[in-house]
């Protein structure tokens, strides 16, 4: 999922709800701005029609009104509203006025003024009825002025109330909007820099970052790219020193055939040209040991291969393993056996490195073990892990030694033989990858070696990974 801009989300997060809140404030300014002008228009509606009512007398038995001037000019207010009225008796004789103003729809308005809305001739209008009884009269016969006037004024005065609520609350909208702009770009400055300093590493030195210039919450990340840093730069060193040790290891060997061939060249009889020959030859072949070696190393390294997890059975591997070692076995004099017990001894993981494991071991057992000696590979299973044990009895290896062969071209030389000094550091990488174990110890007569590696078994429910 792409992650939005933290500012947009902010922006947004904050902007939507407050709009959302100007709108209902809007709408709640809107009824209360209709409100007012509601008011005040009614006031001067119900002043007119009391003027227009109290006007109305009872001479010699003849209704006489007159509408006051005033009753009209107060409502001139500069909005150009019209104004209309009418004067009907209970009966619903006009006595003046437009005879078609629309009537309450409350059919029996009682003295109370009472307000409503309707439309003369095409316009919509705020009207009054007032029931008022004339003066001088029965009071059982009281007369209905009825006073409407257009909603000029009173649609400017709504617009001019809510023009300015309206106004107030955009006004703070876009503040809000600028300070969450600024407040985040000042906020985001210690960020910037530190992407500025990740950047600038120069010459990819791996520095640390200083932890203080950041906000406290982003301490944590830096910290952990800071220890990423130092893992990669360690990583580096490894590298390095790797790279050197191994232009180092073929230098050597290199001088050597130099120096063999320069030899066999110069041999002045068949003999002597035949055994420089032959040293050549030897000489080539353990270089191409080390070259072998140096591969295998690199291809079992954490990241080199594709992770392969392909369902092993070790003893198929070990007892192909011991058939392609016979005859060296048999040149070396070296009694060489396979000890499993026939159970399946599955495990998980990646067959052509694990072959490289078990050729590597028993390579070192037979190497290293006198003519006459005994190697025994030996299998087993227990209730989590299967058990892979190559056991010698040559001079085997110094306690103090143990940890030390598992180191890149690290060898024992009391020890004799050729050797590269990677097979055991191959072997560390190929366990590892399966997470396993691998343990030097020595057997229990106290002559010889016994290399036991220890791998998870496979349960028969993991994913099979394709090998290709
Ligand atoms: N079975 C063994 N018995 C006695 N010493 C051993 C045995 N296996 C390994 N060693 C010692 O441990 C050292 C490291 O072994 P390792 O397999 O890493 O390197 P190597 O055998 O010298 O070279 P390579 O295997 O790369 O050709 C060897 O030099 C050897 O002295
Ligand atoms: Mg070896």
């Amino acid at each position: 999922m792409q992650v939005k801009s933290l500012r947009t989300y902010l922006l947004f997060w904050l902007l939507a709800p407050l709009a959302g809140v100007v709108l209902v404030n809007v709408f709640s300014g809107y009824r209360a701005a209709s409100h007012t002008a509601d008011m005040v228009t009614d006031r001067t509606l119900v002043a007119s029609a009391t003027t227009i009512a109290e006007e109305i007398f009872v001479v010699d038995g003849v209704i006489d009104v007159q509408v006051p001037p005033a009753a009209i000019e107060m409502f001139n207010t500069g909005h150009g509203d019209l104004v209309f009225y009418s004067v009907q008796t209970r009966n619903g004789q006009l006595l003046t006025g437009s005879p078609d103003i629309p009537p309450p729809e409350a059919s029996k308005p009682d003295r109370h003024p009472l307000f409503y809305q309707g439309s003369y001739r095409g316009r919509p209008l705020r009207l009054v009825a007032l029931t008022h009884p004339i003066v001088g009269a029965d009071e059982a016969n009281p007369v209905t002025v009825l006073v409407g006037q257009t909603l000029n004024s009173h649609d400017d005065m709504v617009r001019d109330l809510l023009q300015g609520s309206i106004g107030q609350q955009v006004v703070l909208l876009g503040v809000a909007a600028i300070l969450v702009f600024i407040g985040f770009r000042r906020g985001l400055a210690p960020v910037m820099r530190l992407r500025d300093a990740v950047l600038d590493d120069k010459r990819d030195a791996l520095v640390p970052l200083p932890t203080t210039s950041v906000h406290t919450e982003l301490r944590p990340l830096v910290e952990a790219l800071n220890e990423y840093k130092r893992r990669v730069r360690a990583q580096m060193d490894a590298q390095r020193r790797f790279i050197s040790n191994a232009a180092h290891q073929i230098k050597t060997p290199l001088t050597l055939l130099a120096t063999q061939a320069a030899f066999a060249e110069r041999a002045r009889n068949v003999a002597d040209r035949k055994e420089g020959l032959a040293a050549l030859q030897t000489g080539v072949r353990q270089f191409a040991h080390l070259v072998n070696q140096l591969l295998t190393l690199s291809r079992a390294e954490p990241g080199a291969r594709r992770p392969r997890h392909e369902r092993v059975d070790l003893a198929a591997v070990a007892r192909r393993v011991l058939e392609e070692f016979s005859a060296v076995a048999l040149a070396r004099d070296i009694d060489l056996g396979f000890d499993a017990s026939g159970e399946p001894t599955v495990v998980i993981g990646d067959e052509t490195m694990l072959r490289e494991m078990i050729v590597n071991l028993v390579d070192n057992a037979l190497r290293y073990t006198p003519a006459g000696g005994t190697v025994v590979v030996g299998l087993e299973r227990t209730s989590e892990a299967c058990v892979l044990a190559v056991a010698d009895n040559g001079p085997g290896i110094p306690p103090e030694e143990t940890s030390r062969v598992f180191e890149r071209f690290y060898r024992v030389l009391a020890n004799g033989g050729e050797g590269s000094g990677l097979g055991l550091a191959i072997v560390r990488e190929v366990v590892g990858a399966a997470g396993g174990t691998v343990t030097l110890s020595p057997p229990p007569t106290g002559h010889g070696l016994i290399v036991a590696v220890t791998l998870p078994r496979s349960t028969g429910h993991e994913h099979e990974y394709p090998t290709a």
